[in-house]
């Protein structure tokens, strides 16, 4: 059975870009994002991974690990590195998971076979830090990702965790948020003394409490 949002993040031992690695091990006490991609030395992908590798700082700000995945060998991965710093302006140093037998792909259903029997499509899984599937997005292999998307998302899971409130559509770090209908209206000023609004009683916002 496939990967729900609240499941268990399975473990794994893997051979990567970087070396051996066992996935919590890896992880610590980080959150993490692991993302599969169809093919080494293929255009969209490269783009991908090149952005990933620009955005290091946005990601170690946030405490997150990255590892990247694909059914290809470690040797081809570090070749393929080289084209991507090349092409990308960057520096890759998150691992990239060589799952040549797919047994990852499979315990995170990455291969779709109506889409390619022996290929991962575009799977991204962020992973809280005790271990919990908390995003899965799943893209096919002609459109990249939006990476700016994963680190909003991520801004919003980091910030729920903390706080009994969730995020409107189209959020961004900054903006007000909604207050959980499991806080009363008369209990809000106490929880959140920066002010709020009643826009319906269902339907209450305040000030992002951690800015
Ligand atoms: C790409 O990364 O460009 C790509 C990979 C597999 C199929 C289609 C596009």
């Amino acid at each position: 059975m496939s990967l729900r949002i609240g499941d268990p993040a399975p473990n794994f031992k893997a051979q990567t870009s970087i070396g051996d690695i066992d996935f919590y091990e890896f992880l610590g006490d980080s959150w993490g994002v692991l993302f599969s991609h169809p093919a080494d030395y293929t255009p969209v992908c490269t783009t991908e991974l090149g952005r990933t590798a620009l955005l290091k700082g946005e990601f170690d700000k946030r405490n997150v690990k990255v590892l990247a995945l694909s059914v290809d060998s470690a040797e081809s991965h570090k070749g393929w590195i080289k084209d991507i710093n090349e092409t990308q302006n960057t520096n890759v140093e998150f691992p990239i998971i060589a799952d040549e037998d797919k047994k990852i792909a499979d315990l995170y259903d990455m291969i779709h076979p109506n889409a390619s029997e022996t290929l991962t499509v575009r799977s991204l899984f962020v992973i809280s830090p005790d271990k919990k599937v908390k995003l899965m997005l799943t893209y096919p292999a002609s459109t990249g990702r939006n990476f700016n998307e994963v680190l909003r998302v991520i801004d919003s899971l980091q910030l729920t965790a903390k706080y009994s409130v969730a995020t409107p559509a189209d959020w961004n770090d900054g903006d007000d948020v909604v207050v959980m209908n499991s806080i009363k209206t008369e209990d809000i000023p106490e929880r959140f003394p920066k002010g709020h609004k009643v826009i319906k009683p269902y339907l209450r916002t305040t000030p992002q409490p951690n800015k």
